[in-house]
C-alpha cells in the first residue's frame, strides 16, 4: 500500500446486499472503487450489530484494492489478530472505544496492518496529538456511527485542523458518513483524501446491474476533484 493524497473512493458495504457481499465487493472494485470500507459493529460501542472478522476473511478474495476495516467495537485489542488474519490492510479503531488508544495503535501496526484512528463528531481533533506518529489514517466521522444513510454533519473545521496537525506525515484523512457528490467537495477542499460512501455508491444498482455503482463513484470523485480544477 503506497501513500498518496489523491482522492480515493471507498464504498461501504454496509449499504450493499448482505446476501451477496462477495459479488458486491467485486462489482464495486470493477466499477472503480479504490478501497472497500468494511464496517464492523458490536451492538455495544454503537447501537447496531453488523458482522465480524469471519465475514472480512470471506470477502477478502473479492476485493482487488485496499480492505479498509472500521471497527466500531469495544474492546478492540482482543480482536486485532483476527482482523490481521482476515486480511485487513487498514484497521481503524475509535479513540472513544477505550482508555489505551496508544497501545491499540501499536498493536495494529505490530500485527502488520496500517493503523487508523476514528473520531466521533463530538471528539476534537487535538485528541490525537500524542499519537500522530503512530497512525497511517485518521477517520473523521461526519455522522454518529452505527447506521448508514444518515445526514452529513459538517466537520470541515476539524478536517482543516487535522490537515495542519498532520503536516508532512504520510497520514490519510478519511471521511465517513453522508458523503455524496454535494458533500464531497466540502471535505476534499478541507483536506480529506479517502471518501467513504455507502448509500451514495450502492444507490440504484445491484450485482446484476452494477453500472450505477460506477456512475455514482465517478460522480463523487469528479465532485471532489473539481475542487482543484
Ligand atoms: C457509519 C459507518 C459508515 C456508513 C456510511 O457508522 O461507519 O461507513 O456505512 O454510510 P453512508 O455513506 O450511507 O452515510
Ligand atoms: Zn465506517
Amino acid at each position: 500500500m503506497s501513500f498518496d493524497r489523491s482522492i480515493k473512493i471507498a464504498p461501504s458495504i454496509l449499504a450493499a446486499d448482505f446476501a451477496n457481499f462477495g459479488a458486491e465487493c467485486s462489482a464495486a472494485c470493477a466499477q472503480g472503487a479504490d478501497w472497500i470500507h468494511v464496517d464492523v459493529m458490536d451492538g455495544h460501542f454503537v447501537p447496531n450489530i453488523s458482522f465480524g472478522a469471519t465475514t472480512c476473511a470471506a470477502i477478502r478474495p473479492h476485493i482487488s484494492g485496499v480492505m479498509d476495516v472500521h471497527l466500531m467495537i469495544a474492546p478492540v485489542d482482543p480482536y486485532i489478530e483476527d482482523f490481521a488474519k482476515a486480511g485487513a490492510d487498514v484497521l481503524t479503531a475509535h479513540i472513544e472505544a477505550g482508555p489505551h488508544i496508544h497501545r491499540t495503535l501499536q498493536a495494529i501496526r505490530g500485527a502488520g496492518m496500517k493503523a487508523g484512528v476514528a473520531l466521533n463528531p463530538g471528539t476534537p481533533a487535538h485528541a490525537i496529538d500524542e499519537v500522530l506518529d503512530l497512525i497511517d489514517l485518521v477517520c473523521v466521522m461526519t455522522v454518529n456511527p452505527g447506521f448508514g444513510g444518515q445526514k452529513f454533519i459538517d466537520m470541515t473545521s476539524k478536517i482543516r485542523t487535522l490537515r495542519a496537525m498532520i503536516g508532512d506525515r504520510p497520514v490519510h484523512i478519511e471521511i465517513d458518513g453522508g458523503v455524496d457528490p454535494t458533500t464531497a467537495p466540502l471535505v476534499a477542499e478541507a483536506g480529506a483524501d479517502v471518501l467513504v460512501a455507502g448509500s451514495a455508491v450502492f444507490l440504484g444498482g445491484s450485482v446484476s446491474d452494477p453500472a450505477p455503482y460506477g456512475e455514482n463513484i465517478r460522480a463523487i470523485r469528479a465532485a471532489a476533484e473539481g475542487v482543484w480544477a
